[in-house]
């Protein structure tokens, strides 16, 4: 597996690739690996001869007082993960490779439909950092198939409208989310948890589990399942940030017409200092 730092380095395989007649897939990662990534990668890998994943922690998403400085990194450990998945390189760019222009005059993409809602109100400006890092990715790597995760539920709707807008030609596919045995979906953040947080932590997913069992059940008081939702967190010890019921295709709020299969759950909240988020479709 190759280990690149330059877009032009990246450029050049791609175009070998090609060359080669192979599609190219693109795993986005901001790195510390865990299952859940590499189920990312084992979808990219089923879809595409050359699969590059790409391994920035992309300072533009990350808000004044959030965890950019100390997210955790380990990219020796990732390299060796993405290696066995079969991955053929991996782009880990230096800030100033993707972020060259003085700072505050980065051009921003924006997508407004789902950048100011839900995550995009807790945390403002966070999908502008996200959608500027894909768009470019998408432009340096030119994939033809793009793979993420459905834990971040919203971020993939918006990366899905953002290449329909833009009329990009990459097929944007959802891996779902992969889980600890007691629930809890797997993330990064989670090992900012301390032992007594992580056993609270999956009450998150038993609390979004509740909420759409009400919903298939035929309750459609919004309200009412969201503040309960909230209530059932709090009791367990987190900090709501939201829990919404909204629509899977553009995240709004549910209408007359919509059926229960077309709805999902999702949650932010926080455990001590740490903020997890997770969504659960209704079934
Ligand atoms: O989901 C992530 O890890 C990041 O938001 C992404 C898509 C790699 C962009 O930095």
């Amino acid at each position: 597996m190759q280990t690149l730092e330059s877009i032009a380095a990246v450029r050049g395989l791609v175009a070998a690739r090609r060359r080669d007649g192979e599609g190219v897939a693109l795993v986005p990662t901001m790195g510390n690996l865990h299952e859940g990534h590499l189920s990312l990668a084992r979808v990219a890998r089923a879809r595409a001869g050359c699969v590059i994943a790409s391994v920035f922690v992309n300072p533009l998403q990350f808000g004044p007082g959030e965890d950019f400085e100390r997210y955790p990194r380990s990219f020796g450990r990732d390299c060796e993960l993405l290696e066995a998945e079969g991955v053929d390189a991996v782009f880990a760019p230096p800030v100033a490779e993707m972020y060259p222009a003085e700072a505050g005059q980065q051009t921003l993409v924006v997508v407004p439909a789902f950048s100011r809602m839900l995550e995009g109100e807790s945390r403002p400006g966070h999908f502008d950092g996200v959608a500027t890092v894909v768009i470019k990715l998408f432009n340096i790597v030119m994939p033809d198939v793009a793979v993420f995760g459905e834990k971040d539920f919203q971020q993939l709707a918006l990366i899905r409208r953002l290449v329909r807008d833009l009329c990009l030609p990459i097929d944007i596919v959802g891996a779902p989310i992969v889980r600890d045995p007691d629930g809890l979906a797997m993330s990064s953040r989670n090992q900012y948890l301390s032992p007594a947080e992580r056993r609270v932590a999956p009450a998150l997913h038993r609390t979004l589990e509740a909420a759409c069992r009400r919903i298939a059940a035929g309750d459609r008081a919004w309200p009412a399942i969201e503040a309960e939702a909230c209530k059932a967190l709090e009791d367990s010890g987190f900090v709501p940030d939201y829990v919404a019921v909204r629509r899977t295709v553009d995240l709004l709020p549910p209408q007359e017409a919509d059926t229960a299969r077309e709805l999902v759950v999702l949650a932010a909240a926080r455990l001590g200092r740490t903020r997890l988020i997770d969504n659960l479709r209704v079934e």
